[in-house]
């Protein structure tokens, strides 16, 4: 049998109703059977500082170990300023540390958000892949996924309602499992 694909989920937004949790937890659902997607909430993750590198906090830990074991990376980036939250760049910065023991070199990953705006994150997400390349990491160019006017698309409960978007969610996955099963 063929081993499965394991995807570790992370949305940039601590939002309870965040639009980008909500990709997150679709992916779930429209992933192929051949993976397995874990979400990791970066809520309670430390503000990084530099004095604590040599002993990382128990949280940051087990986000590196929870890296280190996935095939592959799914983001789902808000944008904030026309940037990535800090929130994300924090925990991207920890699972960096200490030199030389980052835990995203190599990792291949993929890119997808939601915003208000029309643009729908992509300044965000350009800025995101820009650091992906200091940290070795693959990012799958296409499909590109941004949802703009995010309002329209998510119900009250924030829950995804658009067919389209849910569907190239799909995508998205199959072809972040194509490339991390090759
Ligand atoms: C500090 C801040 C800056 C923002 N800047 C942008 C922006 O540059 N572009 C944009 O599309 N939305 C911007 N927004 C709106 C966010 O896209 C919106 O709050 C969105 O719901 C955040 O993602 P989330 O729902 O996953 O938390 C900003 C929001 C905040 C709080």
């Amino acid at each position: 049998m063929q081993k499965k694909v394991k995807i570790l989920g992370i949305a940039g937004s601590l939002r309870k109703q965040s639009y980008n949790r909500e990709l997150i937890r679709v992916a779930l659902e429209v992933a192929p059977a051949n993976c397995t997607i874990e979400i990791f909430d970066l809520e309670g993750i430390p503000i990084y500082n530099q004095d604590h590198e040599t002993n990382l906090p128990k949280i940051v830990v087990s986000f590196k170990e929870k890296i280190r074991q996935a095939d592959a990376i799914l983001i789902a980036t808000p944008e904030y300023n026309y940037s990535f939250p800090g929130v994300l760049k924090n925990a991207i910065d920890w699972g960096s540390r200490p030199y030389g023991e980052s835990a995203w070199n190599d990792k291949i990953v993929a890119v997808m958000g939601a915003s208000p705006a029309i643009q729908g994150t992509s300044r965000a997400q350009y800025q995101l892949r820009q650091v992906f390349i200091t940290l070795n990491m693959h990012a799958l160019n296409q499909p590109e996924l941004m949802i703009g006017e995010a309002q329209n698309k998510f119900d009250g409960a924030g829950k995804l309602i658009d067919p389209k978007a849910r569907q190239k969610i799909a995508e998205l996955v199959a072809a972040l499992v194509e490339a991390a099963s090759g």
